[in-house]
């Protein structure tokens, strides 16, 4: 298998399975409980059919888009995933190169197994934005956010759907706990999961997260941070029309519509179901992103038509990451990027701009 050629993202997940241990595998692509949302996530694309204009003379596409400002070859970036040194040992280091390769943003994880400084180094200039969890210790959250202002990042990213972790029942079998040689870098050692051990109904990093996360977290924090920096905040997780405009309300930057890969509350709807609700509630006032289950250039076309400025990709990069580090990692989002270009192409969208709601029909087939 070693020299087949991956030809589809899929075909990276497959490669990706024979190569990690089966408790980092199932760690990776785990979602909560039953997993309804999580096939959903995948499923949701399926439901929408597109309505390609011909006859537009698409000898040049162009992929490019502005993030916050920031010019991207591609709306395809890298969204906040913890633990990328399972997947190998350059961990979100070779991340960042890769996005630095392929012109893309990283979002680089507070549970990274690389420190947030030497991370952003490895991106060399290409921009990246840092996730933020609320810690219990209020104090410890406002250093990370100072050292993430401090190593360049232009954006925080503030995840808003774990004030605890969900059950992921593979984590729980499989006792998963972090191997004991990684750190979690952006922690004081005797801060990290190490101290933890799994039980009978909750692996070692849930456990973990209960100790350290803050289950109190509300709109006051939000308040909070907008409070003590200036950087750019985006709220990663908002799933409704309602919060989206209390998101604007506090005046935040942009939301990434996210359901976190399906791994917090299993059964909430679709990324994608979700998009066009938060999209017409924010009418336009800030930026509007996706992530979960994007797989094909059509999929990032899909959300792209129904208002999503860009696109992030989670598990996908972990696959790219355990298969050939940086380059798999660059593969995956050169890939993808490739695939949007010939599917824009087909559809009769030279620039991004072009890629409307009326490119989609909904379809009644599944
Ligand atoms: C995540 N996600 C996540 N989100 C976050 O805000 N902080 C984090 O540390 C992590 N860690 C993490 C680890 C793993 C293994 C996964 C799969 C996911 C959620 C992530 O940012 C994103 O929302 C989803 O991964 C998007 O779905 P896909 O692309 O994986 O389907």
């Amino acid at each position: 298998m070693a020299s087949q050629v991956l030809t589809c993202l899929e075909d990276f997940e497959k490669r990706a399975k024979e190569i990690l241990p089966k408790t980092v595998f199932d760690y990776y692509r785990s979602g909560a409980d039953g997993e309804q949302t999580l096939r959903d996530n995948l499923a949701a694309y399926s439901r929408w059919r597109l309505r390609p204009r011909v006859l537009r003379d698409v000898s040049k596409v162009s992929t490019s888009v502005q993030v916050l400002g920031a010019q991207l070859v591609s709306p395809v970036a890298v969204g906040a995933t913890g633990f990328h040194c399972m997947a190998h040992p350059e961990g979100e280091l070779a991340s960042a190169r890769a996005c630095a390769a392929s012109g893309t943003l990283m979002m680089v994880s507070t549970f990274s197994t690389k420190s947030l400084e030497d991370v952003f180094k490895a991106a060399t200039g290409s921009p990246c934005w840092f996730q933020l969890y609320v810690q219990q210790d209020q104090d410890a959250t406002e250093q990370l956010v100072r050292r993430a202002e401090r190593a360049g990042y232009t954006a925080l990213v503030l995840t808003v759907d774990t004030p605890y972790v969900g059950r992921r029942l593979d984590d729980v079998r499989n006792r998963f706990v972090l191997p004991s040689h990684l750190r979690l870098c952006n922690f004081k050692e005797d801060d990290t999961i190490h101290g933890v051990g799994p039980t009978q109904n909750d692996s070692a990093f849930a456990l973990f997260v209960k100790q350290s996360l803050n289950p109190s977290l509300a709109w006051e924090h939000v308040h909070w941070l907008r409070s003590i920096t200036s950087l750019p905040i985006i709220l990663k997780g908002i799933l409704t029309a309602e919060d989206a405009r209390e998101a604007v309300n506090y005046g935040v930057d942009g939301i990434l519509v996210s359901n976190h890969g399906a791994r917090q509350l299993d059964g909430v709807l679709s990324t994608l179901d979700a998009l066009p609700e938060v999209v017409a509630a924010v009418s336009g006032r800030i930026e509007v992103y996706i992530d979960g289950g994007v797989q094909r250039g059509t999929d990032v076309l899909k959300a792209l038509a129904l208002g999503a400025q860009a696109v992030f990709i989670g598990r996908p990069v972990l696959w790219g990451l355990a298969v050939n580090g940086e380059n798999g990692v660059r593969q995956v989002l050169e890939l993808l990027q490739d695939e949007l270009s010939l599917a824009m192409a087909f559809s009769g969208c030279r620039t991004v701009k072009e890629i409307t709601p009326d490119l989609l029909t909904r379809t009644s087939y599944l």
